[in-house]
């Protein structure tokens, strides 16, 4: 599935829905239910699917009865004798004495039956006892038929709407999200990813509709009945997981694109909307066909579309042929999108892309490994995009921001192995996270650099070939690798990917290395423990260790571009450490760094002598002598390390003074992401004025290099440099520096005073967010409502998320209540897939923290209840907030709020769990770090 990004706050990922006991089938119209005995969380294994009939009737005519009725034919082949059918079924109504059942066979069908059926609705069981014995070996023929109404979440077979700009009329479509347990919220299935068969789906509808699923149509006829109804014929599927099963009713339009010899691609948008398809349908194919040549292997469909739908609630959604996107993450227009919000389409289109061979072609057996499918995509969309925007440079910035959001989760003890045991929907709904994704990519970008590029492409290649269309674990991976890269001389004969991999994926947490120079021998020694970021637990209890592939350069040598390893850090048998000595480094005159351009997820801490010698370089004219991912490596290793007290703010502020000299994008992404941390403490203080001083000391030469706020972009050569500009006059405005807030200002007012607003906004694209922000800031009431109208008006995604996450900016109390009611009001205007920026945008500012807090306190139970049953989505307030909490009172405040609203926070415990962390570390900051930090900046003004 895909990223959802957002600019205000912060990357996130994907949720969904919430376990619910007890409701599901029991609103069936069956009766004869009772529950059933059979409590284990996976099906029976007596039985296998083979091929899906699904014939679905959608009915969008009337708002008032938005519903769906079919059938499903499951050719299904007994492995084993059984007396029951155990399917998954959820909340849809099925008439039981329609059932029917046979056997198929040589010599004709013979008719079984069905004597009763029970339901678990622990695990969304249906159960069908058979009149007969089914037995192994015999191939039968299910059929069920089932209704239900589109539902009003965003999973299942849902609804979704949008209004006709001209005539004011809402227009209705329906839309799939099934990925990772709904395909039982549609028809009923075998609802497990290594429960692959292939699909032939029917769709029903109004003839003035289009019929989109996973493969083309293969012929239209119209309805038996019903008078201007058809149905349309899909062609059968490959085989494929039930999760990746789409469809969609809907009245749109499409933008098709040329793919030489290859699929048809199409880019659907409703008609308002298609002008802003044409970089998704340019891009898409681009990006297709680099994987084909990237795997070695043809796209298997013959076509696949992508989908704008208006109500979604992941980023977006690989289905297979049919992906599926919110309209802000497919949907780029011109004249209200800015460079950053291109490059995260490219992003999330590359990752929906690389999904279609990994997690579609090749799928994981469970969900346990559910980081092969989000990993990859994650880490294989960066090579994507750099081959066709080399320009961007994304596949560095994109390796640096994954390895800090890897750092930042995993450094809490309430962090989880990348593959973990699932035994619940909730567990796979917890999986969507940072460590799924970022800390999975980062494993796989270190396993590229160490291996080799011919050993690690010819490694997934034939793992690729091997399990087409089956299902794979991660030891299959390893196995595949392990052969490519002996074969290829690419790892010493005596290790195992499997070893080195195992204490990456199976450990939590990520080491940080100690490395103690002999300055007269030339040698170092190296350690290695679990890097904490609470520091009431002692590393010792965290026994831990990992394999690290050991780059580093010299001084002297100053050759970073050498990713392979030149030592490994190995461990015991029985997974102690073993420490390491490396020789031949140089003299007391020249410093060293370990992990060439950050390839692996560890930390490092030098001697003091060697972070003397890298200060030196750092506050020089050399300064760029150090790879600019190491550079950006030095300042996030020497705050988190300052953090912890390992090393002391003194150090830490003078590695970031060199920061006034810094030009380069990556260095600063490393600084305003630590930077953030400590902003969001030290405000809530008073030597706050102190950190302001130095926060202007440090942007001012940037800002000024820039241009600051002035529209200089036309003479920006490095598209880098666009980014950074954007980035800085962010931070400038938030901190006043120089002439941002009043040139911001003028430009907000001069849109203000436009005729016609919506049509012309004079503020240049790149900077709108940090314009917004801070004329809503120093603004009138005007000013939001000005802002807000705009908002209403948009048909732009990209620009809708913007004006949200800016909306929260105001320092008005009674603006700042009446935007997060209106943020939870059905009928206040906002998209239940983006309440929660408007709750994150006024939750990361330092008056809205205060409200956001309180509101969540007190409508707990409405917020719970306007989510039902997709309360994860509720897991980003909790992490949000969490950066803010900075006082033992307020943490045991929280803690009591947790306790005291279990009931409306099932689900949700693996963030709460990380939140309470996170603020405990706040509160340690406070104890530990405060006056020493207060101290040391002063020093530095
Ligand atoms: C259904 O059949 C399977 C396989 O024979 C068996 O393990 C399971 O317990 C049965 N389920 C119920 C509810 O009896
Ligand atoms: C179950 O279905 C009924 C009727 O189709 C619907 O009213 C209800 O909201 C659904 N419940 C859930 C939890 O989706
Ligand atoms: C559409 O609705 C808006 C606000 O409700 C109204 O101002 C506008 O005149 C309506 N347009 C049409 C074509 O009915
Ligand atoms: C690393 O250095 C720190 C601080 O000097 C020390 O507390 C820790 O024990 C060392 N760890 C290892 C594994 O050498
Ligand atoms: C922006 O442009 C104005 C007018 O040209 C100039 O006075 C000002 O110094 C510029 N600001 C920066 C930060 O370059
Ligand atoms: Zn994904």
């Amino acid at each position: 599935m895909g990223l959802q990004i957002t600019h205000t706050p912060d990357f996130v990922m994907k949720w969904f829905l919430f376990f619910v006991l007890a409701i599901g089938l029991g609103l069936c119209s069956s009766t004869a239910n009772s529950v059933s005995g059979y409590n284990y969380y996976r099906l029976p294994t007596a039985l296998k699917p083979q091929k899906y009939y699904l014939r679905i009737l959608t009915l969008l005519e009337n708002p008032e009865e938005l519903r769906f009725t079919g059938t499903v034919k499951i050719v299904i082949e007994a492995l084993e004798n059984t007396r029951n059918i155990t399917l998954h079924s959820k909340n849809l109504t099925i008439d039981e004495s329609k059932i029917t059942l046979r056997k198929i066979s040589e010599d004709g069908n013979k008719d079984n039956c069905v004597t009763s059926t029970s339901i678990n609705p622990i695990h969304d069981f249906y159960i069908l006892n058979t009149c007969e014995e089914l037995l192994a070996g015999n191939v039968y023929k299910l059929s069920v038929p089932f209704s239900a109404d589109l539902s009003r979440q965003l999973i299942g077979y849902y609804r979704s709407s949008y209004k006709d700009p001209e005539t004011n009329v809402t227009r209705w479509l329906s839309a799939t999200q099934f990925e990772p347990a709904s395909a039982r919220k549609a028809f009923p299935c075998f609802d497990e990813p290594a429960y692959k068969a292939s699909f032939v789906v029917t769709l029903g509808y109004h003839k003035k509709f289009t019929g989109l699923s996973n493969m083309p149509v293969k012929e239209t006829k119209p309805h038996e009945s019903l008078t201007d109804y058809i149905w349309s014929h899909f062609e059968e599927s490959v085989p494929m997981s039930t999760y990746l099963v789409a469809y969609s009713v809907n009245d749109f339009v499409n933008k098709p694109s040329t793919l030489p010899n290859g699929a048809l691609f199409r880019t659907w948008a409703r008609p308002n909307a298609i002008d802003q398809c044409d970089f998704a349908a340019e891009f898409g194919p681009k990006v297709l066909q680099y994987y084909e040549q990237f795997f070695g292997i043809k796209f298997p469909l013959p076509k696949i579309d992508q989908m704008a739908v208006p109500d979604f609630s992941a980023g977006a959604m690989e289905n297979w042929g049919l992906v599926k996107y919110r309209e802000s993450t497919l949907l780029f227009s011109k004249t209200h999108s800015s460079l950053a919000d291109k490059q995260d389409l490219a992003n999330v289109i590359a990752h929906e892309l690389a999904h279609q061979w990994f997690g579609n072609l090749v799928t994981m057996k469970w969900w346990t490994d559910l980081w092969l499918n989000e990993g990859f995509a994650t880490y294989v969309a960066s090579l994507g995009v750099e081959d066709i925007h080399p320009e961007w440079n994304t596949k560095d910035r994109g390796s640096l921001t994954t390895m800090m959001a890897t750092f930042r989760l995993d450094s809490l003890v309430t962090s989880h192995p990348i593959s973990r045991p699932i035994k619940m929907v909730t567990e796979i709904e917890e999986s969507f996270d940072a460590i799924s994704y970022q800390k999975g990519s980062s494993v796989l970008r270190m396993m590229h650099l160490f291996m080799g590029e011919d050993a690690f492409r010819s490694g997934l290649k034939s793992y690729l070939q091997l399990y087409a269309y089956k299902n794979a674990e991660q030891d299959n991976l390893w196995e595949s690798l392990t052969e490519a890269a002996h074969k290829n001389g690419a790892l010493p004969k005596n290790y195992e990917i499997k070893t080195i991999m195992d204490s990456w994926t199976l450990q939590t947490g990520y080491p940080i290395v100690n490395v103690t120079r002999d300055y007269k021998t030339g040698t170092a020694k190296l350690g290695q423990e679990r890097y904490l970021r609470n520091t009431e637990i002692s590393r010792a209890q965290c026994v831990g260790c990992w394999w690290i592939p050991l780059s580093y350069t010299t001084q002297n040598e100053k050759d970073f571009s050498n990713t392979a390893p030149k030592a490994w850090m190995e461990c015991s048998r029985s997974g102690e450490s073993i420490p390491k000595t490396i020789q031949d480094l140089p003299g007391p005159d020249q410093w060293v760094i370990f992990n060439n351009q950050l390839s692996t997820p560890y930390k490092v801490n030098y001697d003091a002598q060697n972070w003397k010698l890298l200060i030196q370089t750092l506050n020089s004219e050399e300064f760029q002598s150090i790879h600019v991912i190491n550079r950006a490596q030095l300042i996030d290793d020497v705050l988190y390390l300052a953090w912890t007290g390992e090393q002391d703010y003194e150090t830490a502020l003078q590695v970031t003074d060199y920061l006034q000299r810094e030009r380069d994008l990556l260095p600063w992404t490393s600084a305003f992401n630590n930077l953030k941390l400590l902003n969001r403490i030290l405000r809530q203080t008073p030597n706050f004025g102190f950190f302001k001083r130095y926060m202007k000391k440090l942007f001012t030469p940037i800002y000024e290099h820039l241009n600051g706020i002035n529209d200089t972009f036309s003479s920006i050569q490095h598209q880098d440099q666009i980014l950074l500009k954007t980035m800085v006059v962010e931070w400038a405005c938030q901190y006043q520096v120089s002439d941002c807030v009043p040139r911001a200002q003028s430009y907000f007012s001069r849109w203000r005073s436009e005729p016609n607003p919506d049509e012309n906004n004079p503020i240049p694209i790149n900077f709108r967010s940090s314009v917004y922000c801070a004329a809503i800031k120093y603004g009138t009431d005007e000013d939001w409502d000005f802002l807000w109208s705009r908002y209403k008006n948009s048909n732009v995604g990209t620009e809708k998320q913007v004006i949200l996450g800016t909306l929260g900016c105001s320092r008005e109390v009674w603006i700042l209540q009446r935007y997060l009611e209106r943020a939870f009001n059905p009928k206040g205007g906002i998209r239940k897939q983006d309440s929660s920026l408007s709750f994150q945008a006024v939750a990361s500012r330092e008056v809205g923290v205060l409200l956001a807090k309180k509101y969540l306190i007190d409508n707990v139970d409405l917020i719970h209840k306007y989510y039902y049953p997709q309360t994860r989505s509720m897991s980003r307030f909790f992490s949000q907030l969490s950066e803010q909490v900075i006082t033992k009172s307020d943490l045991n405040g929280f803690r009591a709020f947790v306790n005291n609203s279990r009931q409306y926070l099932k689900g949700l415990s693996q963030t709460i769990q990380q939140s309470l962390e996170i603020m405990l570390t706040n509160v340690q900051w406070m104890e530990r770090n405060y006056h020493q930090f207060s101290r040391s900046i002063q020093q530095h003004l």
